[in-house]
């Protein structure tokens, strides 16, 4: 069995602790795939709480960066505008699911400014930092550099079109933008030019780094075992075994226009969003500290004696484990005393799907009336302490809710609470503690502690669970019910309710990390203090007056899951048709139009190749894609077809494409139809795309030719 990591004997009684979660992007909804790790470090902090542990939990939006500025830009808002929007819908969505910070702020705040520049400016002196002129894709329309991922072109490994510049979606090869096949801007469509630029490096490659990274990534504990073996294979062997070192120097800088910070002494040049990111950490502790009146110091200064700890998903190990401590380490700070990596979220075992409606966002969680703690539960119930995956079955969410939750853990007050009120004014009477189910939970209390501790909540769950059947059993052979119903058994009665009441506290106490709304509930109906865990083995006194008790938790209805999942269904759903208006119709028209392009001829019969050869099929590069006002369902395309010129196309896929992702991409097009007036404009075209309208969820897909085809080449 675990131990706690902590005796108190060698370990301060009140340890100080400071607990993070990856910082979400400012330019996205909060998903259920998110919740895993909020859940999972809310309850990691509500338990250390418990154990009256003096314990932080800071988190911020991740605010800078490329994606945001163009986000915002396409909301003709600024950038500021559009992390002040979503800083409230995050906040507002953690607080749904319970999820606690002692801070929740922004990277872009003069905190976070001050600690990057002490960092950049200490690793400066320190001769970490190096100014080289690198060659980096620009996008001469927008007058921009580009990241790697607004950059598309072929795969070069497999020619797969319309990959992004650092890895292909198909096979998943890894490269640089470099080696795409006719690259373009995501941006704008352009083609991308290379240009030199002076970027900033912090030189991991230095020898005091990787002699650091080395020794810390092999700390003992540090990492999971999983995370160190990683790390080992990213650093290499190291020089003793006469292998150089795989670690190169990290890229800092990004010229403007950006949205972030610049850098003290490099006018143009700003940090790049990965560089502040975790010393928002910083950042948003040093508000709290303001707020707290707690010492910053204390807990970032080199030789620190408090504890930090990382919650993070698997794939940002990279940042977290070498870039993050390194940098602190050099410029003088603390390092995290363990970097927590878990898994992705699955949705019936296959990865979220917004076609399918499993890539469910927080709000529609909430929206649609579910129990955040049974989603709690359901997380709680499946995590351990590794990077494995963790899969929402929602058939065995529902039963596994229903089941532990309703029919065992609530059942107990639910069988006992009402006869102390109506029959005994509410007050309990002395509690038997020598009940087998009061010995094991005083024998497993400890065990369970260091489960919570180890992060291995899916077998805490596990054992409060073994201690709740104990609980039920115990009810069970009592029978308050019956007991109920027999003249002269009021005492017999008052006992049994006595006792299913404090073994109902006692598993409260014990799931409170998990559910601590539910526990809230009944810390009032029981009509005492909070709880904390140095109450599991304590029982209420004889005496004690209990309020009345109101059904604590309903059971999930699967139709509430299907609901749900059909909200997410998202844009792709078919939506019932409406009584039209003429430009209703036309936009319909235009949908049918395409979504009809790629079905195959239903009645058998056949058409001579002369006829297929009368449709003049072509290569075309969209080179503008805009919303059109008043039309639900279309986007105005202009497709450039070569030596063709340009042709307006208004096309019926609003529902499945994003305008302004279509820029740049080559499609097929249809470029001898007779042109077509519909209200928006002239229409000279027709894309291609696949559909199955026979499908609730008929999908469109537009076409793509294979990597090296060019606008206007004729298609047959
Ligand atoms: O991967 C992400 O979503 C990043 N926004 C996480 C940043 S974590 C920390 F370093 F700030
Ligand atoms: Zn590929």
């Amino acid at each position: 069995m675990l131990e706690c990591p902590f005796p108190d004997a060698t370990h301060p009684m009140t340890r100080k602790i400071l607990v993070t979660s990856a910082l979400p992007y400012a330019n996205g909804a909060i998903h259920l795939g998110h919740l895993v790790e909020y859940i999972q470090t809310d309850i990691w902090v509500r338990f250390q709480k418990m154990r009256g542990h003096e314990c932080w939990y800071v988190c911020a939006d991740d605010t800078h960066g490329t994606p945001v500025m163009l986000r915002a830009e396409k909301e003709g808002i600024t950038p500021e505008a559009l992390i002040a929007r979503v800083h409230g819908e995050h906040s507002r969505d953690f607080a749904g699911f319970h999820v606690r910070f002692d801070n929740y702020y922004t990277t872009h705040s003069a905190e976070t400014r001050d600690c990057a520049n002490n960092i950049y400016r200490r690793l400066r002196d320190a001769g970490l930092i190096e100014k080289r002129t690198i060659e980096q894709y620009y996008d001469p329309v927008k007058e921009m550099f580009l990241p790697d991922r607004f950059i598309k072109g072929g795969c070069p490994k497999c020619a797969a079109p319309d990959q992004y510049g650092d890895n292909c979606e198909h096979c998943g090869a890894a490269y640089t933008p470099n080696d795409l096949r006719n690259p373009y801007s995501a941006v704008s469509g352009a083609k991308p030019e290379l240009r030199r630029s002076e970027h900033y490096f912090f030189k991991l490659s230095d020898a005091r780094c990787q002699a650091f990274l080395r020794r810390w990534t092999q700390g003992e504990g540090r990492l999971q075992a999983e995370a160190a073996n990683k790390l080992q294979e990213w650093l290499g062997a190291g020089e003793n075994a006469g292998e150089e070192s795989r670690l190169t120097d990290w890229d800092i800088s990004r010229d403007a226009p950006y949205f972030g910070f610049e850098i003290p002494d490099a006018p143009g040049k700003y940090f790049y969003v990965w560089l502040d990111a975790p010393i928002g950490y910083m950042g948003s502790f040093r508000n709290l500290c303001a707020r707290e009146g707690l010492d910053f110091d204390e807990f970032w200064e080199a030789g620190s004696q408090t504890e930090l700890y990382h919650f993070i998903g698997k794939d940002i190990l990279y940042f977290h484990a070498l870039f993050w401590p390194a940098e602190l380490e050099h410029a003088g700070y603390r390092t995290p005393n363990k970097v927590f990596a878990h898994g992705f979220l699955t949705v019936d075992g296959a990865k979220m799907s917004k076609s399918r409606g499993t890539f469910i966002t927080a709000e529609s969680y909430l929206q649609q009336g579910l129990n955040p703690e049974w989603l709690r539960y359901y997380f709680a119930a499946k995590l351990t302490d590794t990077m494995e995956d963790l899969d929402l079955n929602l058939d065995d969410f529902i039963a596994r809710v229903n089941s532990d939750l309703v029919g065992k853990f609530v059942n107990i007050a639910s069988r006992s609470a009402g006869f102390v009120v109506k029959r005994f004014a509410g007050q309990l009477s002395t509690c038997d503690e020598s009940l087998p189910a009061f010995r094991l939970i005083r024998e497993r209390g400890a065990a369970i502690a260091a489960l919570y501790e180890a992060r291995e909540f899916g077998k805490a769950v596990r054992e409060i669970m073994a201690l709740t059947d104990a609980a039920n059993q115990y009810v069970d052979s009592v029978k308050p019910w019956e007991l109920a119903k027999r003249e002269g058994r009021g005492t017999d009665l008052h006992a049994a309710c006595t006792n299913a009441l404090n073994l109902f506290r006692q598993l409260a106490i014990l799931l409170k990390p998990v559910l601590p709304a539910l526990a809230a509930e009944v810390e009032s109906f029981l009509n005492v203090a909070p709880f904390a865990w140095s109450d599991i083995g304590t029982t209420l006194a004889a005496g004690h007056a209990i309020k009345p008790y109101e059904h604590l938790m309903a059971r999930v209805d699967k139709k509430q899951v299907d609901a749900l999942v059909g909200a997410n269904r998202g844009s792709l759903v078919a939506t019932p048709p409406a009584p039209q208006k003429h430009a209703e119709k036309q936009e319909k028209a235009a949908a049918v139009a395409v979504a009809q392009a790629a079905v195959p001829s239903a009645d058998g019969t056949h058409i001579s190749i002369d006829d297929f050869m009368k449709v003049d099929l072509r290569i075309a590069r969209i080179s503008e894609a805009t919303p059109v006002e008043g039309a639900d369902k279309l986007v105005r395309l202009v497709l450039d077809i070569g030596a063709g010129g340009k042709r307006q196309v208004f096309a019926g896929i609003k529902a499945a494409y994003d305008p302004a992702q279509l820029v740049g991409r080559l499609t097929v097009m249809a470029a001898n139809l007779a042109p077509r007036k519909m209200k928006f404009g002239l229409s000279e075209g027709m894309v291609l795309a696949a559909s199955d309208p026979g499908n609730e969820t008929p999908g469109i897909f537009l076409l793509s030719p294979d990597a090296g085809a060019q606008p206007g080449m004729r298609v047959k």
